[in-house]
């Protein structure tokens, strides 16, 4: 295509009747604000359109603007982010905004370089918003649309390549030198997720077949290049429903944890050596790992729930145990436990626990707690 108007111009229109008639009403194109777009993108990293919908909904109505962002307490921002993963994306959110408003006086920069300086807005949401919200000639290259230009090019290497980025980028660009590129873009990106899909592209219903190189050359299952296979690792972790007077103890997850700024129960990653030994030797392990952390030895833990998860290339079983620090043996030797894990973390009612951010295998074991004493 490179070069030639008339291909190109071809290509465009084809495009954009395709998008006009397929394209899906989804809510963060109903509008141009930059706002909304920039959290939907962020968003959209590494999650589904499915799974996003009701978290934007719920995010854009509780934090409307940049302003209603920057001011909220950071715990807010995660508990509306709570489910979605890779929390990172939340802080960055909350930092950005603040920036936004120290910056830029609340609104968006319409200059690439300034987009890209905010914390977790790559080229990628750059190009987004500013094509998106501004119309703006900037190009995009996002896991939809990398396959997209991928078979369009014919380029068969290595996409993360130097050169495989050169030659996306480079036709990323070329595509929206035109009068509507937001709508070009939203176009491809829409292209890429219902039509030029990783297994089975459509390419009997692709309105832009006639420029696709590896159509013509049916390759289209060979291209792009497939990357290294993720190897997906098991892992054994182990955790802690510490009772008291019907709450439960948990503690900020600091940096550099996985999960920092939500809360959890103690929870450690078993080494080999002791899943080695079997779940019998679980129990003391949990409990010596809790006397290093928190300063302090629980009674004997008892089996409470089995979890298995995914965690980016972990494949994470979670052995849950429960146990309660009753006034047993020694009244005062139990409040002076209390008084020090106060200062560790802190114990939650199971009303305080439902406004808390948590990790995802947190919420589920909190809810089969409630309903174990729903039921008592
Ligand atoms: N994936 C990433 N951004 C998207 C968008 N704006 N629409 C649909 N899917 C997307």
């Amino acid at each position: 295509m490179s070069g030639r108007v008339m291909d190109r111009r071809k290509f465009q229109k084809r495009l954009l009747d395709w998008y006009g008639a397929h394209g899906r009403p989804l809510p963060w194109r109903q509008s141009h604000d930059p706002y909304s777009i920039w959290i939907s993108e962020i968003m959209l990293q590494q999650t589904t359109v499915a799974a996003v919908i009701p978290y934007f909904e719920r995010f854009m109505a509780r934090f409307p603007t940049v302003q209603a962002l920057a001011s909220a307490p950071e715990a807010d921002v995660l508990k509306h982010w709570e489910g979605l993963g890779y929390y990172s994306r939340a802080r960055n959110l909350h930092k950005a905004a603040q920036l936004l408003v120290e910056r830029h006086g609340g609104t968006f920069p319409r200059d690439a370089e300034q987009l890209l300086a905010l914390p977790g807005i790559g080229r990628y949401t750059a190009g987004a918003i500013a094509s998106f919200a501004f119309d703006l000639p900037a190009p995009i290259v996002e896991a939809n649309t990398q396959r997209l230009y991928a078979r369009l090019t014919g380029y068969d290497g290595e996409l993360k390549s130097a050169a495989g980025q050169k030659v996306l980028w480079g036709f990323a660009e070329e595509i929206v030198d035109c009068k509507t590129p937001g709508l070009i873009n939203q176009a491809v990106m829409e292209l890429g997720s219902l039509v030029c899909r990783p297994l089975n592209p459509a390419c009997d219903n692709c309105p832009v077949a006639a420029h696709c190189v590896a159509y013509r050359e049916s390759r289209q299952h060979e291209i792009p290049l497939a990357g290294a296979r993720l190897v997906i690792t098991p892992q054994s972790d182990a955790t802690l429903l510490l009772e008291h007077e019907g709450k439960l103890f948990l503690r900020q997850r600091e940096k550099p944890e996985r999960w920092a700024g939500l809360w959890d129960f103690p929870r450690y990653t078993l080494p080999e050596e002791v899943v080695g030994k079997g779940e019998a030797a679980y129990p003391l392990e949990l409990a010596s790992y809790v006397r290093e952390q928190l300063g302090w030895t629980p009674p004997r833990p008892t089996m409470f729930s089995r979890l298995t998860h995914g965690v980016t290339r972990y494949r994470i079983t979670l052995h849950a145990y429960w146990c309660e620090l009753a006034p047993g043996v020694s009244k005062a030797k139990t409040s002076a436990a209390i008084a020090h894990l106060g200062s560790q973390g802190k114990w939650y009612s199971t009303t305080e626990l439902d406004a808390l951010a948590v990790p995802v295998t947190t919420r589920k074991l909190i809810h089969q707690w409630q309903k174990l004493n729903a039921m008592s």
